[in-house]
């Protein structure tokens, strides 16, 4: 039910599936915090969320998840006694709309009063303010086709629903100015992080001519917040428009959360509405000039894409970058607390490089987020008795792993299900160090390296020498009992993947330690020394000799893991049909893929995309003809792999499906939404990046080689032209890609 022109997406549904879709689908955010797409009168059961990033709380026994913050920006029509909202029985009309060039989310709704008691109307437009990303900013009309009293409900509700909460306690709330400003304090549970969120109520019109104004300020509860209740003599016809402000602030942002609010909110009112969305805009417009990816020849790829590139700005940490605390992005983004709000690899095998080609500053930022998060790592590898850093699976500030060692509940019997993605996931060091290279390789910044990435390197090399195993029978370096990015197979031994990111590893190691040997061996000798990495390194150069990476049989195809081509080989259909309950995990020890051939996402070919010069297209296309019709594509992240390495054999027809299908994600909303009985809904920021992917990497053939642009046009059939910039060693560049030739300008 869902419409689109250009920039815009508007839904006119109501239903319960609607609403819980259009948060997500016309979700808006600055990197400070998200908020889902609901009306203004949501209340706990619309799932309202306003999600801030990197502040997470534990509830009793409970997934530890992030922090929805009460919402400043609750407004509720009651007219003539009645109480309306979106949907109810005197709903006439009802449409929201995103605006995802500006991130302005905004809704047109009537109801019509019983007994001829008139149509009231609302339209508001609210955005998260991309340059003061504290502030949240609300402009509200009403009018009605006759005169009648409207009272307005309107401040701070805390009664938003978390998924493992609460996660809010010590409430504290008090009125400035005519108690048209009201503020909350509060305190998270497990930290006692303090909190203040302030609400100002800014009216546009003339008091005397259109309103009697009352206020009356509830008392803050537990469950409630803190509102005013304006009473406006609405007369026939007339409109009046208000705005409301909204700030949210943590004492990890700022010494005095309450004063930053309360300053925040004045200097808002201050400069008002229309040079708040000037300066909100203009950012946009900005971010826009050298992030944007323009299409020609294909409108709905287009919308699609760009949609996208929407989703990763509103998630994207900017402000962190000022800071000393390196953010980064969860799976989900802002969307909501599904997958705990934890980091998996999708920031960076999928998000990254997006940000590496045109913030290259922000993508740092992912790489310091894991350099802080190292002591999580290195006590997430001693906990399972391993030296060096093993990076947690779900990863959120303190590196210590989030994800818990049941994942999944049964369908059946309602039990936990062991998973064993948190102890066997183990690519995650190196899908870290993977990124830094890539980081390395297009800003030539050795800073980052000294800062602690270099370390990080090391550690996770030591993470991996310390899991090997040598087999004597023969003579060679295995890695047993691991899960590879398909996780229907879990503790499987040699996983191609795996295996050779590991190798990768190696070498990025031992690569920088040569590069530092020879521009600053005072710093690569005292590293070394430091983290005694001696004895590690003449191992490892050992290991590098005799290390086992699955080569290509002799169809040109690469086991997934030993034994897989032994496991049943059955279609998709079959194993579907096996299925007893739709939400069934097809995984774990009793799923209905686990003993087949069937894989939830791309494995060989997700190895095969990332290094894609180690091998010829014909190996490539052997695979990508054997796993793909074996591939259930349960993630988000699988896809769009397939339409990468269907490129790089020439077949971008082929692979045009697969990249709609990952660009088209969030804006059809059709995605999985359990995994067994658990919800993991929300927005799919790792499929909005590897949208980005194929169409630059896939579809234009962009790739940097020795520190310069090389591109291969390879457009899908009906694409005309595709114009993208890339910032390379800080020089950024316009690139226009067309069927057969390219442009590139340097751009000043
Ligand atoms: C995928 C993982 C991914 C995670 C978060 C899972 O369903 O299998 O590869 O990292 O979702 O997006």
């Amino acid at each position: 039910m869902y419409n689109l022109s250009d920039w815009d997406i508007s839904d006119v549904g109501q239903s319960e599936e609607d609403v819980l879709q259009n948060g997500n689908r016309l979700l808006t955010g600055n990197g400070y915090m998200g908020r889902r797409g609901v009306v203004d009168e949501a209340e706990a059961q619309d799932m309202p969320a306003t999600i801030l990033s990197g502040l997470y709380d534990h509830h009793g026994d409970l997934w530890r998840e992030p922090v929805n913050s009460p919402d400043p920006l609750y407004s509720l029509i009651i007219a003539d006694n009645i109480p309306v909202r979106a949907g109810d029985k005197y709903t006439v009309f009802h449409e929201q709309t995103l605006n995802f060039r500006y991130g302005i989310y905004s809704r047109h709704t009537s109801w019509q009063l019983p007994a001829d008691r008139g149509k009231v109307t609302v339209r508001t437009e609210r955005y998260a303010h991309m340059e003061n990303v504290h502030l949240l900013c609300t402009r509200f009309t009403l009018c009605a086709d006759i005169s009648c009293q409207i009272v307005l409900k309107q401040g701070i509700n805390h009664a938003v629903r978390d998924l493992n909460g609460p996660h809010l306690g010590n409430f504290h709330s008090w009125s400035l100015q005519s108690k048209r400003i009201l503020g909350l304090s509060c305190k998270t549970l497990e930290q006692n992080i303090p909190l203040a969120v302030l609400s100002a109520f800014v009216p546009l019109f003339q008091e005397s001519e259109v309103l009697n104004f009352i206020i009356k300020t509830d008392t803050v509860n537990e469950e409630g917040g803190i509102f005013s209740y304006h009473t406006i003599n609405l007369k026939e016809k007339a409109a009046v428009t208000f705005y409301i402000y909204g700030a949210i602030y943590s004492d990890i942002d700022v010494k005095e959360p309450v004063t930053a609010a309360e300053d925040q909110i004045h200097q808002a009112i201050k400069e008002g509405w229309d040079n708040l969305l000037i300066t909100h805009k203009t950012r946009w417009d900005k971010i826009w000039h050298n992030g944007d990816v323009i299409i020609e020849g294909d409108e709905y790829a287009q919308r699609c894409l760009r949609y996208s590139l929407y989703h990763l700005w509103l998630i994207a940490p900017r402000h962190s970058i000022a800071t000393n605390r390196a953010l980064s992005i969860p799976a989900r983004g802002l969307s909501g607390q599904t997958y705990k709000g934890a980091v998996f690899w999708d920031t960076e095998m999928f998000i990254s490089p997006y940000f590496l080609a045109v913030m290259p500053e922000l993508a740092a930022q992912f790489i310091r987020y894991r350099i802080q998060t190292l002591p999580g790592a290195k006590r997430k590898a001693a906990e399972y008795g391993y030296r060096g850093a093993f990076f947690a699976w779900e990863s959120q500030e303190t590196g210590d792993d989030a994800c818990s060692d049941f994942n999944v509940t049964d369908v059946f019997t309602g039990r936990p299900v062991r998973t064993y993605f948190r102890d066997k996931q183990i690519h995650i060091s190196a899908d870290v160090v993977y990124s830094i290279k890539n980081y390395f390789d297009i800003t030539r910044n050795l800073l980052l390296l000294k800062e602690g990435a270099l370390e990080l390197i090391l550690e996770s090399a030591r993470f991996f020498l310390s899991y090997l195993y040598y087999s004597p029978e023969h003579k060679r370096y295995e890695v047993l009992d691991v899960i590879g990015p398909d996780e229907y197979h879990e503790r499987v031994n040699n996983n191609a993947f795996t295996n050779k990111m590991i190798f990768a590893v190696f070498e990025t190691a031992c690569n920088y330690i040569k590069i530092f040997k020879e521009s600053d061996p005072e710093f690569i000798d005292d590293l070394i020394n430091r983290i005694n990495f001696k004895d590690d390194l003449l191992f490892m150069e050992n290991v590098m000799q005799h290390f086992y990476i699955p080569q290509p049989d002799n169809r040109g195809i690469i086991e997934q893991f030993d034994g897989y081509f032994r496991l049943e080989d059955c279609s998709l259909d079959t194993v579907r049909s096996r299925l007893k309950d739709p939400k069934e995990y097809w995984g774990s020890s009793g799923g209905v893929a686990t003993a087949t051939q069937i894989i939830k996402q791309a494995d060989v070919v997700t190895m095969l995309t990332l290094f894609n010069n180690d091998y010829s297209a014909e190996i490539k296309k052997a695979n990508l003809d054997y796993y793909e019709p074996r591939t259930e594509h349960g993630s988000s992240l699988s896809s769009c792999m397939y339409a990468l390495l269907a490129c790089e054999t020439g077949n971008s027809d082929w692979a045009y499906p697969f990249f709609i299908k990952t660009a088209e994600i969030d804006i059809t909303g059709k995605s999985k939404h359990f995994a067994g009985l658990v919800y993991i809904g929300g927005t799919h920021p790792a499929g909005n990046g590897g949208a980005w992917l194929t169409a630059i990497r896939g579809f234009c053939g962009f790739s940097i080689e020795n520190n310069k642009i090389k591109i291969v046009p390879r457009l899908p059939e009906h694409w005309k032209k595709v114009s993208f910039s890339v910032t390379l060693s800080g020089v950024e560049h316009k690139i226009t890609v067309l069927k057969d030739n390219y442009t590139q300008e340097i751009i000043s």
